[in-house]
């Protein structure tokens, strides 16, 4: 008799809609949200029934310059047309203006660039990177930090449910309470490979700390030699109203890792480093087929270009003041936290998801977070009033108990 993950159990979907095709062909990951997207136009989508939703969890934290920006469109419409794909074995115009773009807006520490794929492996390079140049053993990151969910990155996420189960966890990792200043530095010592954070920690509810906490880690990892990585992955690209984390309270790190957003949604990530830290990497030591590939280095190219040409980062700063202002009104709120637009809407009952509820209800998206009394917003960085005041108007009007 065959085991049973081995049994073939012929069955079919329960009909040809859509979501029962999908639900029955693909192997069960998130828990939906229960429509069709069809089209997407800014910060507006449409389903297959023809309703409009608000987006303003900016389909994953992903689409930075709204869904489907036409500049955006023509970038990788024209790519596509020239050439889809070749490897880093070649150079190409595509890959040569999107590293040196990237790199121009970085802090002007970080002066190279990895391409990659995801958010998961710019994490895993950027550790591995660390760890082979100090030849060093502990990484240290944060409880309640999230990195993605492949084995290395795994073992660096500080929220214990996402690594149940799975063993043996990669070793040398370990965890500290972030913002705590005091129990970093005792932690950061001569056997430390490198410190990696989320500087705003999104999953974990939208927590910020001190500007002295990102300065005392600077300042410990210089000490002992060790690498600072800020995984920028949901921070980076304009969220926070300036293109970095990076750089604010005059810290730099010696890595930022950034996927979501800098392709408007095209498959990308990107290790941005310092020039001594890519001196000491030899050919072979990193690589990835797709990584750098023409398609989605149109799409960051294009990306950055719309940012700086339609104002985005000042849109950002302008509108999030305003929206936070309003916030703070309401009966409802305990606390807001974030930056730009990373946003966490602590409510007073400890529970967000029946406001996440009724605003879907209202055909407005928002997420929400590990800490279930925060109701997270990641909007396209194109948000602007109108909807804002769409937002607050609907949320102005819930009030849930628990
Ligand atoms: C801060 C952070 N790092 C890493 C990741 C992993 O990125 P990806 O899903 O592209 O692997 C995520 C994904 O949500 C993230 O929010």
């Amino acid at each position: 008799m065959l085991p049973a993950r081995r049994m073939n159990v012929s069955t079919q979907p329960q009909s040809e809609s859509i979501i029962d095709v999908e639900e029955h062909y693909q192997v069960a990951t998130y828990k939906k949200f229960p429509f069709v997207v069809e089209r997407g136009d800014d910060v507006w989508i449409t389903t297959s029934n023809g309703d409009r939703y608000l987006d303003l969890y900016g389909g994953h934290a992903v689409v930075s310059t709204g869904h489907s920006h036409p500049r955006i469109v023509k970038a990788i419409a024209d790519q596509a047309a020239r050439l889809i794909f070749y490897s880093n074995l070649v150079y190409n115009d595509a890959r040569a203006r999107a590293a040196k773009k990237l790199v121009e807006i970085a802090p002007s520490l970080l002066t190279k660039t990895f391409f990659c794929n995801s958010g998961t492996e710019a994490n895993e390079n950027a550790i591995k990177i660390a760890r082979k140049l100090t030849e060093r053993e502990k990484v240290i990151s944060f409880e309640g930090g999230f990195h993605g969910r492949t084995p290395g990155s795994l073992a660096a996420t500080g929220l214990p449910k996402y690594r149940e189960g799975i063993t043996p966890m990669l070793p040398g990792h370990v965890y500290a309470p972030f913002g705590d200043t005091a129990a970093i530095a005792q932690m950061i010592d001569e056997d430390t490979a490198a410190v990696i954070l989320e500087p705003i920690q999104s999953m974990g509810g939208v927590r910020m700390a001190a500007p002295e906490f990102y300065q005392a880690l600077r300042a410990a990892c210089d000490r002992a030699d060790a690498m600072l990585i800020y995984d920028e992955v949901q921070t980076g690209m304009g969220r926070t109203g300036e293109f970095f984390f990076a750089g604010r309270f005059n810290v730099v790190p010696d890595m930022v890792t950034l996927a979501k957003g800098i392709a408007s949604g095209v498959p990308m990530g990107a290790v941005l480093m310092t020039e001594g830290i890519a001196g000491e990497i030899k050919v072979s030591d990193l690589g990835t087929t797709f990584g750098g590939g023409p398609l989605a280095c149109a799409a960051l190219e294009a990306t950055i270009e719309v940012i700086r040409d339609d104002k985005l980062l000042e849109n950002v700063r302008a509108n999030s003041e305003y929206l936070y202002a309003e916030l703070k009104k309401l009966d409802t709120v305990e606390e807001l936290r974030g930056l730009g637009y990373l946003i966490g809407i602590k409510f007073k009952s400890g529970n967000a998801k029946p406001y996440q509820q009724a605003l879907l209800e209202r055909k407005i998206i928002t997420g929400v977070a590990d800490d279930t009394s925060v109701l997270r917003l990641l909007p396209p960085l194109t948000l602007r009033l109108p909807e804002i005041d769409q937002f607050l108007k609907a949320i102005s009007e819930m009030n849930f108990a628990s």
